[in-house]
C-alpha cells in the first residue's frame, strides 16, 4: 500500500537564501538527486520567491521539483506585495505550500484561506501542499486530533483527489524546536488525518501525507517510518544539501 504513494521530501527554505547561496545548494541538491538516480521518491525545494526562476532553472533535467511557500487566491489584480499561483507556474513551480503554520500566525490565516489559495494553485494547474498541525497548548488540552480534523475539513477545497493534494502535518511545537512527537504519536496523527480525508475524497488512501517539524538526517529513518508518513517537510535541515540529501535517502 504504501508504495503506491510515492514519497516526497519537500524543503522548506522560508526567508532563507541569498542569490549565490542558493544557487548553489539547489546544484548539489540536483546533482544529489541525479547521482543516487531515484525514481522512487520525489524531491521539491521551495526557496524565497525572488529565487524561485533562478533554483528552477538550476534544478533543471535533475528531477527535482520546485515550488513556492505561498500564494494569493486571485490569479491577478490589486494587491500590492502578493504573488498568484499563476505567477509561481510561470516562474517554474510545479507546487506550492499552502497554510503553512507561520502564515496561519504571521499572517493570521484562516482555513477558508487556505482552502482558497489550495483552490488557486489547482486553477494554475500546480499541486497545493497543504499543512496543518496542532499547537502546543491545544496538544496539551488533548485537542489535537479534533483540531487537525476541523482544520482539515476546513482547509481541503471540494473536488480534491489524491492526485491533486498533498497534506502536511506539522505540530506547531515541533517546528524549528528541535522537538518531535514519537513515531506512535505521528503516527496516531496521521491515521486520523487519513480517516478524516476518507469523509472529504473518494481516494484518501492515495493521498500523501507527509510529516514535518524538526525532521534531519539522524532521525528520518524514525519518523518516516511510522505509519501512514509517505514523506517530510523539512524547514532548517533543507538548508544543507547533505543534511536534506540524507532525509531523502531515509524515504
Ligand atoms: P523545521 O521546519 O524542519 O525547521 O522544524 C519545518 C517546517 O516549518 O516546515
Amino acid at each position: 500500500m504504501a508504495r503506491t504513494r510515492r514519497p516526497l521530501i519537500a524543503g522548506n527554505w522560508k526567508m532563507n537564501g541569498l542569490r549565490a547561496d542558493a544557487l548553489a545548494l539547489a546544484g548539489e541538491l540536483a546533482s544529489g538527486m541525479k547521482q543516487a538516480g531515484w525514481n522512487d521518491r520525489e524531491l521539491l525545494i521551495c526557496p524565497p520567491a525572488t529565487l524561485l526562476a533562478a533554483v528552477a532553472e538550476a534544478v533543471k533535467g535533475s528531477g527535482v521539483f520546485v515550488g513556492g511557500q505561498d500564494c494569493h487566491a486571485k490569479a491577478s489584480g490589486a494587491h500590492t506585495g502578493d504573488l498568484s499561483a499563476e505567477m509561481l507556474r510561470d516562474a517554474g513551480a510545479s507546487h506550492v505550500i499552502v497554510g503553512h503554520s507561520e502564515r496561519r500566525t504571521d499572517h493570521r490565516e484562516t482555513d477558508a484561506v487556505v482552502r482558497a489559495k489550495a483552490e488557486a494553485a489547482w486553477r494554475a494547474g500546480i499541486l497545493p501542499v497543504v499543512c496543518i498541525g496542532e499547537t502546543l497548548a491545544e496538544r496539551e488540552a488533548g485537542r489535537t486530533l479534533g483540531v487537525l480534523e476541523a482544520q482539515l475539513s476546513g482547509s481541503v477545497p471540494a473536488g480534491a483527489t489524491a492526485a491533486k493534494l498533498v497534506v502536511a502535518y506539522e505540530p506547531v511545537w515541533a517546528i524549528g524546536t528541535g522537538k518531535t512527537p514519537t513515531t506512535a504519536e505521528v503516527a496516531a496523527a496521521h491515521a486520523h488525518i487519513r480517516k478524516v480525508l476518507g469523509s472529504l475524497m473518494a481516494d484518501a488512501g492515495a493521498v500523501r501525507l507527509l510529516y514535518g517539524g524538526s525532521v534531519k538526517g539522524s532521525n528520518a529513518v524514525e519518523l518516516l517510518a511510522a505509519g501512514d508518513v509517505d514523506g517530510a517537510l523539512v524547514g532548517g535541515a533543507s538548508l544543507k544539501a547533505d543534511e536534506f540529501l540524507a532525509i531523502a535517502k531515509a524515504a
